[in-house]
């Protein structure tokens, strides 16, 4: 709460540090707060969140048990713009910290911001998404947003397929139990 390292500090109510237990085997990275994770201090809460949380469940996961979320930037965006390259540079060290303090075994980077700067500047969500990528002993997959799905539903069939791939790939790993 004290940071002000860079501009949103001046606009935010809450820091949206992260959430999830510190043993989780999977963290998810979004970009940056909204407007009701602003007001709660907590990651995807609003009607994403929800959308998140029912694949998470079919996934047979659950931010209880073995789910940490944060986000690229941990102060909202005033009006939800992209977080500029300066303030994810300068948010990236509380991201690299988490991580080195959790040791995921998998990370799922939730839209182009947060895949373009944890996978590859590249990344394109459409082409790329459910792939798993090793970088540094890590997994890597990035897929769609939750706000992009809620945008596009058309999307959904294939957020489906990324989180059963997710789904196997925590099976493979013990993170979930073996499913038949
Ligand atoms: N969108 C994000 O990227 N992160 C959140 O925490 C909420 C909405």
């Amino acid at each position: 709460m004290s940071c002000e390292k860079c501009e949103l500090h001046k606009t935010r109510t809450n820091v949206v540090f992260g959430d999830g237990p510190p043993d989780a085997g999977i963290l998810f990275v979004g970009e940056g707060p909204g407007e009701q994770e602003d007001l709660s201090g907590k990651p995807f809460v609003g009607r994403g969140g929800k959308l998140l949380d029912q694949y998470l469940e079919i996934a047979e996961l659950s931010r209880e048990k073995n789910v940490y979320i944060a986000n690229i930037v941990k102060c909202r965006p005033p009006q939800n713009r992209d977080p500029k390259p300066e303030e994810q540079e300068t948010c990236i060290n509380w991201l690299r910290e988490q991580t080195r303090i959790l040791q995921p075994q998998i990370i799922v980077c939730l839209g182009r911001v947060a895949a373009q700067r944890l996978i590859s500047p590249n990344f394109l969500v459409t082409k790329e998404h459910g792939e798993f990528i090793e970088k540094s002993g890590i997994l890597f997959m990035g897929t769609f947003h939750p706000a992009a799905l809620l945008r596009d539903p058309r999307r959904k069939e294939d957020a489906l397929a990324d989180f059963l791939a997710l789904r196997a790939k925590a099976a493979e790993l013990g993170i979930i139990d073996f499913i038949e």
